[in-house]
């Protein structure tokens, strides 16, 4: 029997607003939302017994993800189910209906129906790919309740809106092992996304082995690199997950790799160095000579052999046009073939890739740089430098994605990334078949201060976020929610194996030389790194520097402050209860009190001593605001002298203070500027 509606947010035309239809109506906590859902009464238990039966088609892929399921389970639940005995009778059923394609195939049918009662699990779909997503639906269900692990009683239909939803890695400017990434597949299997797109080449270093070229990776990678059988390996875990496996060698810029055992294919002579420092660079292959096409014809040639997705992607990002110009040889080319500018030159050039991309069986993708008059149609565009390249592609016939707005290097909340929708903006005004030329998008993890250490908590549980942008309705869009469910999935991820949560107090622990973490923390929750590009800006880094530093641990985005936040809007509305306005007291008191107990911590280590400044004006802002509390509660004036120099200094604190932002001067800002003025 259906007692309640869905979770309103699960239904795709529902308003985000709505009342749930009864008392019982607890939001699923599932990201992504699925198109459809029905909740129902009661719910299923998991106990020892938990066994799973396999009916209708059947392949390998499917037993290894029912273990996969299990091995999540047991540890997220402590019951031991992965062991292997025949105890159980099964009661979660999968149906298979047939295969999926041998290389996975974008806009394959990923759909599928999960059907959970007290008594059984009945999972559904027309391939392998809808199963893996269902089963992933289940294990974001289950929680545990005074019945022990149960998963809610639940009729999800359910279906992606984009066929292609992505993450890119870019594991050139810092390495990535192929643990790191076969743990953050684990992660996109969790949140349905289903294209890794491997940005291999750049100038910091060209990480995977050619044996046709193997100065690529010899002279281009500091040793740093993949092998052929390790990306063979990544290509079968992550089509085991529903994934499909997007490599990116950019050109003809962010190149500089290639060139240090290949200076011919530069504009200008060498000799080149794998580059060390972050930003863009002057090299740039050397479009006008045949010999660049015969290198790139046989690179491509050998790339599209190890990687059989039927796509493939060139960059085509960023090349400043600087050698061309300074190039005697390319200027009497450019003459000679009517090439007006550089733009054009990289669109011959572009021209010519595709020719060879499309050569190899591939369809090529680019970053909106490579949208030129001229650009073949069949290119699909990779829009990063705002979504109106996507609305501009999708109108002048090319496929596109969306990666403005997603960018999670950046270190924006989780909020900034939900609100771009590949179908928003200009987007919205295209006709229906324009639109479905928009594929989807992608998250995008450039990795100037990405190490493998802090990498996870940099992409979760942000991505979660996009994950669900991409996946669900695009009427869900409700923030709140977003984040409650992205608390939940942050803790599931560490089931997985993720590390984006350990590596925060491992990284404390090694700046505190092993001792009591606490009070350095507590600094931590409250603080975030600077947003942007800034941060190259305000200190030197370069491809050595160690990233161990609180900046580095800390999350983009600090709960703590983004909580503090809302009971300061309460606050500042009237709105407060009195136990929110015992919460902020008691967090201002926390970070009062905490410098004294933290400072003399501080200078022990070469690693925090920067933070000792950070740390004193946190405790003044804290004091600052619980003056603010007493005077509001008391709705008393504050002392004009006082008011005027706590403004400048709260002000000051609003600013970066090294590489760091503190998330509460803002809040404590506006409680100042909501006493009452004096006189
Ligand atoms: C890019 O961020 N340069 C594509």
């Amino acid at each position: 029997m259906i007692v309640t509606a869905a979770h309103p947010q699960a239904v795709p035309d529902a308003s985000a607003h709505a009342e749930p239809a009864g008392p019982a109506a607890k939001p699923l906590q599932i990201m992504p939302l699925p198109s459809h859902a029905e909740q129902q009464q009661g719910s299923f238990g998991i106990d020892g017994n938990f066994a799973i039966a396999f009916e209708g088609y059947n392949e390998p892929r499917l037993a290894r993800a029912g273990e996969r399921m299990l091995t999540v389970l047991a540890r997220e639940t402590g019951i031991p189910l992965d062991r292997h005995s025949s105890a159980g009778k099964p009661s979660f059923f999968i149906h298979t209906t047939g295969p999926s394609e041998h290389v996975q195939r974008l806009g394959e049918d990923e759909s599928y129906r999960l059907e959970i009662t007290a008594a059984a699990v009945h999972l559904t779909a027309p391939n392998p790919l809808g199963i893996l997503h269902g089963m992933q639906t289940f294990l974001q269900l289950g929680t545990i309740s005074p019945q022990g692990f149960t998963v809610p009683a639940v009729i999800v239909d359910d279906h992606p809106r984009f066929p292609w939803r992505g993450l890119m890695i870019d594991v050139s400017r810092h390495f990535q092992p192929i643990e790191v990434i076969k743990r953050n597949l684990d992660g996109m299997e969790a949140v349905k996304l289903n294209v890794f797109h491997w940005h291999l080449s750049d100038n910091q270093g060209f990480r995977v082995e050619s044996p046709k070229y193997p100065g690529l990776q010899q002279k281009g990678s500091a040793g740093l690199y993949y092998s052929q059988a390790e990306v063979r390996e990544v290509i079968a875990y992550a089509r085991d997950r529903g994934i499909r496996v997007v490599p990116e060698f950019d050109m003809p810029g962010h190149a500089t790799a290639w060139f240090v055992a290949y200076p011919e294919l530069a504009s200008a002579s060498g000799p080149y160095a794998i580059e060390t420092r972050w930003g863009v660079f002057d090299p740039a292959m050397d479009p006008t000579r045949q010999a660049t096409y015969t290198f790139i014809d046989s690179l491509i040639g050998e790339m599209a052999a190890l990687f059989p997705d039927a796509y493939f992607h060139i960059g085509g990002d960023e090349c400043n046009g600087k050698q061309w110009d300074a190039s005697p040889a390319i200027q009497s080319f450019m003459h000679e073939h009517a090439i007006a500018n550089n733009a054009a030159l990289q669109a011959y050039f572009t021209r010519r890739v595709q020719q060879i991309v499309a050569r190899h069986g591939k369809t090529m993708e680019g970053w909106d740089e490579v949208l030129n008059p001229g650009t073949p149609q069949d290119v699909v565009i990779q829009s990063w430098r705002g979504a109106q390249s996507l609305a501009d592609a999708a109108r002048g016939g090319y496929r596109g994605l969306l990666s403005a707005g997603y960018y999670i290097d950046l270190g924006l909340p989780a909020a900034d990334h939900y609100a771009p929708d590949p179908l928003g903006g200009d987007a919205a005004r295209l006709t229906p078949e324009q639109q479905a030329r928009i594929l989807g998008g992608e998250a995008t993890m450039w990795s100037e201060f990405t190490t493998p250490e802090n990498i996870d908590s940099r992409i979760w549980p942000r991505t979660a976020a996009i994950a669900e942008r991409l996946w669900s309705p695009q009427s869900v869009t409700d923030v709140q929610s977003m984040y409650d469910r992205l608390a939940v999935v942050s803790h599931k991820l560490e089931y997985y194996g993720l590390q984006h949560r350990t590596s925060y107090t491992a990284m404390l622990g090694r700046m505190t030389g092993g001792a009591d973490i606490t009070a350095l923390r507590v600094l931590g929750d409250v603080v975030e790194p600077v947003k942007g590009y800034t941060r190259g800006s305000l200190k030197n880094y370069d491809s050595a520097t160690p990233l161990n530093r609180l900046v580095d641990a800390v999350p983009p985005e600090s709960d703590v402050a983004r909580r503090f936040r809302i009971l300061v809007d309460h606050i500042t509305a009237g709105s407060a209860t009195a136990e929110e306005w015992r919460q902020a007291r008691e967090w201002l008191t926390l970070w009062h009190d905490n410098d004294p107990e933290l400072q003399p911590q501080l200078a022990q280590s070469e690693l925090t001593q920067e933070l000792i400044p950070l740390s004193a004006s946190l405790s003044r802002v804290a004091a600052d605001g619980l003056t603010a509390l007493d005077l509001l509660a008391a709705r008393k004036s504050p002392a004009p002298e006082w008011q005027r120099s706590e403004l400048s200094f709260l002000k000051a604190s609003e600013a970066p203070q090294g590489v760091l932002l503190n998330m509460i001067a803002p809040s404590v800002h506006r409680l100042l500027d909501k006493l009452q003025q004096p006189g």
